[in-house]
């Protein structure tokens, strides 16, 4: 650039004038060359930035499992009629969405163990609440503007408001309306899912045969908090039916994913029972997802069926010989 000036006819005469040109033009390029230097040093710090944004975005869904969708906030200030909240605190309204006996009552006691979380438990196992999509958005409304009142939810400074819903409770049957109320509202969904389904099915075989016979002193429980409750319960083992085992497992599986495909376009996270039970900090991911202080998490609630699968069927070897060399072997192999 300097040699361009330097070479100019116009400098070309006395030499006194010529030497005062001379600095000037250096000191105008050197601060032209700062200029352009600088403008290209901040060019290449938007881009890179730029670069570092677009590659989080596209890393973001399926890290460790985990999907995050838009980072955009949603507060909501309810005026609830029923509760002492604490007055004016903004909060974010949640759903977490599971299967029966996929570990999801666990993991809602661990949730409401934070202080700032209210979570309803299966507002929606009541079939009224249920009976047509009126009435569902109502009782969403409701349980969003702190207006329904359970035994699970809390009355202290709630940041994270939200409840259980099993996909057998109308959340299949409505999918447009309801993700359509999701999305308005800026609902965060959790989808609380077993990997296993193996294991899920020996779950319900034997809950549902407590239902009659109430091996824990005559009382039907579907959740223990002590070791010598859970033993008890699992001493039973379910026999399984091997002719519809495969197109049963099939089924759930499906199930699980229609869920994720019908609400995927939702602010969510998948959360996988297998992966919180091998790795608690797992829990620290759903805090962040819901934008609340981190907090060790706790819950009373006691695993039921501990330890390998074969120890919990009766007709293991049938099962065993099923599911061999099928697209569910790796059930019968899993750890949890
Ligand atoms: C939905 O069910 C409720 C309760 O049974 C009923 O009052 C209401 O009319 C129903 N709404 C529609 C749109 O069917
Ligand atoms: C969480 O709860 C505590 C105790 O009630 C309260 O002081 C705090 O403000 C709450 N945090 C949020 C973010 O609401
Ligand atoms: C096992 O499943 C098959 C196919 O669905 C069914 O026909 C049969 O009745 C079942 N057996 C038992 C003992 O429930
Ligand atoms: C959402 O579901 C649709 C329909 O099945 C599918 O095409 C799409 O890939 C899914 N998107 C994500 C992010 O899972």
């Amino acid at each position: 650039m300097t040699r361009v000036y330097e070479n100019t006819p116009v400098l070309k005469g006395r030499k006194t004038y010529l030497g005062v040109l001379k600095v000037l033009v250096l000191v105008f390029a050197m601060l032209c060359g700062v200029h352009v230097c600088s403008t290209f040093l901040k060019q290449a710090q938007i881009e890179r930035k730029k670069d570092l944004f677009e590659s989080q975005v596209s890393g973001r869904p399926r890290r460790n499992n985990v999907i995050y969708q838009s980072q955009f906030s949603h507060f909501h200030y309810p005026k609830p009629q029923a509760r002492l909240e604490c007055g004016g605190n903004p909060v974010r309204l949640f759903v977490i969405v599971s299967m029966q006996r996929s570990g999801s009552g666990w993991f809602e006691t661990l949730m409401n163990s934070h202080i700032n979380v209210s979570s309803n438990g299966e507002i929606f196992g009541q079939k009224y609440r249920r009976q047509n999509v009126s009435m569902i958005i109502n009782t969403l409304n409701r349980v969003y503007n702190l207006d329904l009142l359970t035994s699970s939810s809390k009355n202290e400074c709630s940041a994270a408001i939200g409840f259980k819903w099993m996909l057998n409770q109308g959340l299949m049957d409505h999918p447009g309306e309801i993700l359509d109320y999701f999305t308005k509202r800026g609902v965060y969904v959790i989808f609380f899912l077993r990997r296993n389904m193996l294991r899920r099915l020996v779950s319900i075989l034997a809950n549902s045969f407590d239902k009659e016979a109430k091996l824990l002193n005559g009382l039907h429980v579907s959740h223990v908090h002590s070791h010598e409750e859970a033993l008890k319960l699992s001493r039973y083992k379910p026999t399984i039916n091997v002719t519809s085992l495969e197109s049963d497992l099939e089924k759930m599986e499906s199930t699980a994913v229609k869920a994720l495909e019908y609400y995927n376009s939702t602010r969510h996270i998948v959360v996988y029972y297998e992966d919180l039970m091998k790795n608690p900090n797992k829990l620290m991911q759903v805090e962040d997802f819901l934008m609340l202080a981190r907090m060790k998490l706790k819950s009373r609630q006691v695993k039921i069926h501990k330890g390998p699968l074969s120890e919990h069927i009766n007709n293991w070897d049938d099962v065993y010989r099923t599911l061999s060399g099928t697209t569910y072997e790796r059930y019968i192999r899993a750890k949890y």
